[in-house]
Protein backbone atom coordinates (compact mmCIF):
# COMPACT_ATOMS: atom_id res chain seq x y z
CA UNK A 1 0.00 0.00 0.00
CA UNK A 2 1.49 3.10 -1.01
CA UNK A 3 1.52 6.25 1.89
CA UNK A 4 1.39 9.93 0.72
CA UNK A 5 4.54 11.98 2.08
CA UNK A 6 3.08 15.07 0.75
CA UNK A 7 -0.39 15.84 0.02
CA UNK A 8 -1.24 19.28 -1.79
CA UNK A 9 -5.22 19.91 -2.49
CA UNK A 10 -6.10 23.08 -4.37
CA UNK A 11 -2.87 25.43 -4.00
CA UNK A 12 -2.59 28.94 -4.75
CA UNK A 13 -0.46 31.27 -4.36
CA UNK A 14 -0.98 34.98 -5.46
CA UNK A 15 2.20 37.76 -4.46
CA UNK A 16 1.11 40.78 -3.89
CA UNK A 17 3.22 44.33 -3.81
CA UNK A 18 3.63 46.47 -1.40
CA UNK A 19 -0.06 47.95 -1.72
CA UNK A 20 -1.53 44.84 -1.76
CA UNK A 21 -2.16 44.61 -5.13
CA UNK A 22 -2.01 41.37 -7.01
CA UNK A 23 1.18 40.97 -9.07
CA UNK A 24 1.92 37.16 -10.06
CA UNK A 25 -0.42 34.22 -9.28
CA UNK A 26 2.46 32.08 -8.91
CA UNK A 27 0.63 28.67 -8.20
CA UNK A 28 -2.68 28.03 -9.35
CA UNK A 29 -5.19 25.08 -7.31
CA UNK A 30 -2.57 22.69 -7.59
CA UNK A 31 -3.79 19.37 -6.43
CA UNK A 32 -0.84 16.41 -6.64
CA UNK A 33 0.40 13.53 -3.59
CA UNK A 34 4.02 12.37 -3.45
CA UNK A 35 4.41 8.69 -2.49
CA UNK A 36 7.00 7.61 0.33
CA UNK A 37 10.19 6.47 -1.22
CA UNK A 38 9.81 8.01 -4.48
CA UNK A 39 12.01 9.97 -6.62
CA UNK A 40 9.15 12.97 -7.38
CA UNK A 41 9.92 15.62 -10.20
CA UNK A 42 8.70 18.85 -9.97
CA UNK A 43 9.60 20.30 -13.87
CA UNK A 44 8.85 22.94 -15.69
CA UNK A 45 10.46 26.57 -16.93
CA UNK A 46 12.08 29.49 -15.12
CA UNK A 47 8.95 31.37 -13.77
CA UNK A 48 6.34 28.28 -13.33
CA UNK A 49 5.78 28.15 -9.93
CA UNK A 50 8.48 24.95 -8.55
CA UNK A 51 10.18 27.23 -5.89
CA UNK A 52 7.18 28.87 -4.91
CA UNK A 53 5.19 25.45 -4.18
CA UNK A 54 8.39 23.86 -2.16
CA UNK A 55 8.65 27.35 -0.13
CA UNK A 56 5.29 26.60 1.10
CA UNK A 57 5.61 22.98 1.58
CA UNK A 58 8.43 24.40 4.18
CA UNK A 59 6.18 26.68 5.37
CA UNK A 60 8.46 29.51 4.67
CA UNK A 61 5.42 31.01 2.37
CA UNK A 62 2.14 31.09 3.61
CA UNK A 63 -0.74 30.20 0.41
CA UNK A 64 -3.29 32.07 -0.73
CA UNK A 65 -5.39 29.18 -0.46
CA UNK A 66 -5.84 26.01 -0.55
CA UNK A 67 -4.55 22.44 1.85
CA UNK A 68 -1.40 20.91 1.93
CA UNK A 69 0.06 18.38 4.05
CA UNK A 70 3.61 16.83 4.65
CA UNK A 71 4.67 13.58 6.76
CA UNK A 72 0.84 13.67 8.19
CA UNK A 73 1.21 17.55 9.13
CA UNK A 74 -0.12 20.87 8.17
CA UNK A 75 2.79 22.40 6.22
CA UNK A 76 2.73 26.01 9.07
CA UNK A 77 4.08 22.91 11.65
CA UNK A 78 7.43 24.26 11.44
CA UNK A 79 8.32 21.05 13.98
CA UNK A 80 7.72 18.84 10.63
CA UNK A 81 10.79 20.72 9.21
CA UNK A 82 12.86 18.47 11.70
CA UNK A 83 12.46 15.60 9.36
CA UNK A 84 13.36 17.72 6.11
CA UNK A 85 16.23 18.00 4.73
CA UNK A 86 16.35 21.13 1.63
CA UNK A 87 18.60 22.27 -0.44
CA UNK A 88 17.64 25.59 -1.57
CA UNK A 89 18.60 27.04 -5.24
CA UNK A 90 21.24 29.24 -3.87
CA UNK A 91 22.97 27.63 -1.05
CA UNK A 92 23.75 30.46 1.60
CA UNK A 93 26.34 28.87 3.11
CA UNK A 94 29.29 30.64 5.15
CA UNK A 95 32.21 30.82 2.82
CA UNK A 96 34.82 31.54 5.64
CA UNK A 97 33.85 28.14 6.92
CA UNK A 98 35.64 24.54 5.74
CA UNK A 99 33.28 21.68 4.89
CA UNK A 100 33.55 19.92 8.53
CA UNK A 101 32.69 23.49 10.22
CA UNK A 102 29.79 23.89 7.78
CA UNK A 103 28.21 20.65 8.80
CA UNK A 104 29.72 21.00 12.86
CA UNK A 105 27.68 24.29 12.70
CA UNK A 106 24.08 22.89 10.83
CA UNK A 107 24.58 19.65 13.49
CA UNK A 108 24.24 22.16 16.27
CA UNK A 109 20.94 23.97 15.31
CA UNK A 110 19.82 20.77 15.79
CA UNK A 111 20.96 19.86 19.10
CA UNK A 112 22.91 16.66 17.81
CA UNK A 113 26.00 15.98 20.25
CA UNK A 114 29.67 15.88 19.32
CA UNK A 115 30.24 12.38 19.02
CA UNK A 116 27.13 12.27 16.39
CA UNK A 117 27.91 15.23 14.72
CA UNK A 118 31.40 14.27 13.60
CA UNK A 119 30.22 10.36 12.93
CA UNK A 120 27.83 12.33 10.16
CA UNK A 121 29.76 14.79 9.33
CA UNK A 122 32.35 12.02 8.41
CA UNK A 123 29.79 9.61 6.54
CA UNK A 124 28.06 13.10 4.25
CA UNK A 125 31.57 13.84 3.18
CA UNK A 126 32.48 10.64 2.05
CA UNK A 127 29.03 10.48 0.72
CA UNK A 128 29.08 13.44 -1.73
CA UNK A 129 32.87 12.89 -2.34
CA UNK A 130 34.17 15.97 -1.02
CA UNK A 131 36.84 13.80 1.30
CA UNK A 132 40.30 15.87 -0.44
CA UNK A 133 38.56 19.22 0.23
CA UNK A 134 37.14 19.27 3.84
CA UNK A 135 39.64 21.76 5.07
CA UNK A 136 39.33 24.01 2.45
CA UNK A 137 37.31 27.17 2.86
CA UNK A 138 33.91 26.88 0.77
CA UNK A 139 34.86 30.07 -1.07
CA UNK A 140 37.58 28.37 -3.06
CA UNK A 141 34.87 25.87 -3.84
CA UNK A 142 33.73 25.37 -7.38
CA UNK A 143 29.85 25.55 -8.53
CA UNK A 144 29.93 21.55 -7.85
CA UNK A 145 31.88 21.33 -4.88
CA UNK A 146 28.97 23.98 -3.56
CA UNK A 147 25.93 22.28 -4.79
CA UNK A 148 27.91 18.66 -2.96
CA UNK A 149 28.55 20.58 0.46
CA UNK A 150 24.81 22.12 -0.12
CA UNK A 151 23.61 18.47 -0.32
CA UNK A 152 25.59 17.47 2.66
CA UNK A 153 23.70 19.97 4.68
CA UNK A 154 20.19 19.53 3.47
CA UNK A 155 21.08 16.02 4.66
CA UNK A 156 22.86 16.95 8.35
CA UNK A 157 19.49 15.53 10.53
CA UNK A 158 19.24 12.25 8.26
CA UNK A 159 15.22 13.53 6.78
CA UNK A 160 13.38 11.34 5.88
CA UNK A 161 12.18 13.82 2.98
CA UNK A 162 14.51 15.82 1.29
CA UNK A 163 13.57 18.86 -1.24
CA UNK A 164 16.40 19.86 -4.08
CA UNK A 165 15.65 23.06 -5.31
CA UNK A 166 17.75 22.61 -8.72
CA UNK A 167 20.08 20.25 -7.94
CA UNK A 168 21.99 20.06 -11.03
CA UNK A 169 21.91 23.69 -11.95
CA UNK A 170 25.33 24.80 -12.86
CA UNK A 171 26.72 21.61 -13.08
CA UNK A 172 28.84 19.96 -16.13
CA UNK A 173 27.62 16.60 -17.35
CA UNK A 174 29.84 14.50 -14.90
CA UNK A 175 28.81 16.60 -11.45
CA UNK A 176 25.19 15.78 -13.05
CA UNK A 177 25.71 12.10 -12.96
CA UNK A 178 27.20 12.42 -9.85
CA UNK A 179 24.23 14.28 -8.47
CA UNK A 180 21.79 11.96 -9.83
CA UNK A 181 23.97 9.15 -8.58
CA UNK A 182 23.30 10.83 -4.97
CA UNK A 183 19.68 11.12 -5.68
CA UNK A 184 19.33 7.29 -5.85
CA UNK A 185 21.25 6.31 -3.28
CA UNK A 186 18.88 8.79 -1.12
CA UNK A 187 15.97 6.61 -2.55
CA UNK A 188 18.07 3.36 -2.02
CA UNK A 189 18.17 4.46 1.84
CA UNK A 190 14.30 4.83 1.86
CA UNK A 191 14.24 8.39 1.46
CA UNK A 192 11.53 10.12 -0.27
CA UNK A 193 13.00 12.92 -3.10
CA UNK A 194 11.43 15.98 -4.89
CA UNK A 195 13.77 18.13 -6.79
CA UNK A 196 12.73 20.73 -9.04
CA UNK A 197 14.06 21.29 -12.40
CA UNK A 198 14.10 23.71 -15.64
CA UNK A 199 16.34 21.05 -17.31
CA UNK A 200 14.24 18.89 -17.71
CA UNK A 201 16.22 16.07 -19.91
CA UNK A 202 18.87 16.56 -16.87
CA UNK A 203 16.48 14.54 -14.43
CA UNK A 204 14.28 12.24 -16.71
CA UNK A 205 16.31 9.17 -15.99
CA UNK A 206 16.42 10.04 -11.59
CA UNK A 207 12.20 10.40 -11.54
CA UNK A 208 9.58 7.63 -10.62
CA UNK A 209 7.18 10.31 -11.51
CA UNK A 210 6.83 13.79 -12.25
CA UNK A 211 4.63 16.89 -12.68
CA UNK A 212 4.67 19.30 -15.24
CA UNK A 213 3.81 23.12 -14.31
CA UNK A 214 3.68 25.73 -16.49
CA UNK A 215 2.37 29.36 -15.44
CA UNK A 216 2.06 28.12 -12.10
CA UNK A 217 -0.44 25.34 -13.66
CA UNK A 218 -0.02 21.41 -13.53
CA UNK A 219 -0.42 20.49 -17.04
CA UNK A 220 1.23 16.77 -16.77
CA UNK A 221 1.39 14.36 -13.87
CA UNK A 222 2.57 10.58 -14.23
CA UNK A 223 5.42 7.75 -14.07
CA UNK A 224 8.27 9.09 -16.66
CA UNK A 225 8.66 5.59 -18.14
CA UNK A 226 4.33 5.46 -19.35
CA UNK A 227 4.55 9.86 -20.44
CA UNK A 228 7.93 8.65 -22.58
CA UNK A 229 6.74 5.49 -24.04
CA UNK A 230 6.10 5.92 -27.54
CA UNK A 231 3.43 3.63 -28.45
CA UNK A 232 2.22 3.39 -32.13
CA UNK A 233 6.31 2.05 -32.50
CA UNK A 234 8.02 -1.22 -32.22
CA UNK A 235 12.47 -0.79 -31.43
CA UNK A 236 14.16 -3.95 -31.84
CA UNK A 237 17.57 -4.20 -31.24
CA UNK A 238 20.03 -6.20 -32.89
CA UNK A 239 23.73 -6.61 -33.47
CA UNK A 240 24.50 -4.71 -36.68
CA UNK A 241 22.58 -6.21 -39.43
CA UNK A 242 24.02 -7.04 -43.22
CA UNK A 243 22.27 -5.69 -46.13
CA UNK A 244 21.31 -9.57 -46.90
CA UNK A 245 19.05 -9.40 -43.54
CA UNK A 246 18.04 -6.46 -43.87
CA UNK A 247 16.27 -7.47 -47.01
CA UNK A 248 15.23 -10.94 -45.94
CA UNK A 249 13.54 -8.52 -42.59
CA UNK A 250 12.17 -6.44 -45.10
CA UNK A 251 10.11 -9.22 -47.21
CA UNK A 252 8.54 -10.38 -43.80
CA UNK A 253 7.40 -6.63 -43.12
CA UNK A 254 6.40 -6.39 -46.78
CA UNK A 255 4.22 -9.63 -46.31
CA UNK A 256 2.65 -7.75 -43.16
CA UNK A 257 2.20 -4.86 -45.12
CA UNK A 258 4.48 -2.52 -42.94
CA UNK A 259 6.53 -0.54 -45.85
CA UNK A 260 7.92 2.16 -43.44
CA UNK A 261 10.23 0.32 -41.70
CA UNK A 262 13.83 2.30 -41.39
CA UNK A 263 17.45 0.67 -40.62
CA UNK A 264 18.92 2.92 -38.71
CA UNK A 265 22.39 2.99 -36.05
CA UNK A 266 21.50 3.57 -32.64
CA UNK A 267 22.68 7.19 -31.85
CA UNK A 268 24.11 7.70 -28.43
CA UNK A 269 23.55 11.02 -26.95
CA UNK A 270 26.41 13.62 -26.00
CA UNK A 271 26.02 13.10 -22.50
CA UNK A 272 27.15 9.54 -22.85
CA UNK A 273 29.59 10.51 -25.33
CA UNK A 274 30.74 13.06 -22.82
CA UNK A 275 31.09 10.64 -19.95
CA UNK A 276 32.65 8.09 -22.12
CA UNK A 277 35.68 10.43 -23.05
CA UNK A 278 36.04 11.53 -19.93
CA UNK A 279 36.33 8.18 -18.18
CA UNK A 280 38.71 6.92 -21.39
CA UNK A 281 41.16 10.13 -20.65
CA UNK A 282 41.76 8.83 -17.23
CA UNK A 283 42.47 5.58 -18.32
CA UNK A 284 44.94 6.89 -21.55
CA UNK A 285 45.70 10.55 -20.68
CA UNK A 286 47.06 13.13 -23.19
CA UNK A 287 45.08 11.00 -26.17
CA UNK A 288 42.50 12.59 -28.74
CA UNK A 289 39.96 10.42 -30.13
CA UNK A 290 39.31 10.15 -33.41
CA UNK A 291 35.33 9.46 -34.52
CA UNK A 292 35.98 6.16 -35.47
CA UNK A 293 37.28 5.46 -32.08
CA UNK A 294 34.63 7.12 -30.76
CA UNK A 295 32.18 4.86 -32.50
CA UNK A 296 34.18 1.57 -31.64
CA UNK A 297 33.96 2.39 -28.10
CA UNK A 298 30.71 3.32 -28.19
CA UNK A 299 29.87 -0.19 -29.42
CA UNK A 300 31.78 -2.08 -27.51
CA UNK A 301 30.19 -0.53 -24.50
CA UNK A 302 26.39 -1.18 -25.67
CA UNK A 303 27.08 -5.08 -25.08
N1 LIG B 1 8.83 37.20 -3.73
C1 LIG B 1 8.16 37.33 -4.89
N2 LIG B 1 7.39 38.42 -5.14
C2 LIG B 1 6.70 38.54 -6.29
N3 LIG B 1 6.71 37.62 -7.28
C3 LIG B 1 7.45 36.51 -7.09
C4 LIG B 1 8.23 36.30 -5.89
N4 LIG B 1 8.86 35.11 -5.99
C5 LIG B 1 8.51 34.60 -7.19
N5 LIG B 1 7.66 35.43 -7.86
C6 LIG B 1 7.05 35.18 -9.18
O1 LIG B 1 6.29 34.00 -9.10
C7 LIG B 1 6.43 33.24 -10.27
C8 LIG B 1 6.96 31.85 -9.92
O2 LIG B 1 8.28 31.95 -9.42
P1 LIG B 1 9.11 30.71 -8.87
O3 LIG B 1 8.27 29.95 -7.94
O4 LIG B 1 10.42 31.21 -8.38
O5 LIG B 1 9.30 29.85 -10.20
P2 LIG B 1 10.36 28.71 -10.58
O6 LIG B 1 11.00 28.23 -9.32
O7 LIG B 1 9.53 27.68 -11.27
O8 LIG B 1 11.36 29.31 -11.51
C9 LIG B 1 7.34 34.02 -11.18
O9 LIG B 1 6.54 34.76 -12.07
C10 LIG B 1 8.08 34.93 -10.25
O10 LIG B 1 8.45 36.13 -10.87
MG1 LIG C 1 12.97 28.16 -8.85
Amino acid sequence: MSEAVIEIRNLSKIYRDFWGRKKVQAVKSLSMDVEKGEVFGLLGPNGSGKTTTLKMLLGLLFPTSGEMKILGRPASDVSKNERIGYLPEESYLYRFLNADETLDFYGRLFNMSVADRAKRADELIEMVGLGRARRRQLKEYSKGMTRRIGLAQALINDPDLVLLDEPTSGLDPLGTREMKDLIKQLKSQGKTVVLCSHQLADVQDVCDRIAVLFQGELKVLGRVDELLEVRDETLIRTPSLSAEVQAEVKAVLDKHNISDAEFTRPTADLEQLFLRTVRESGERPGRRFSTEEVAASSAASET
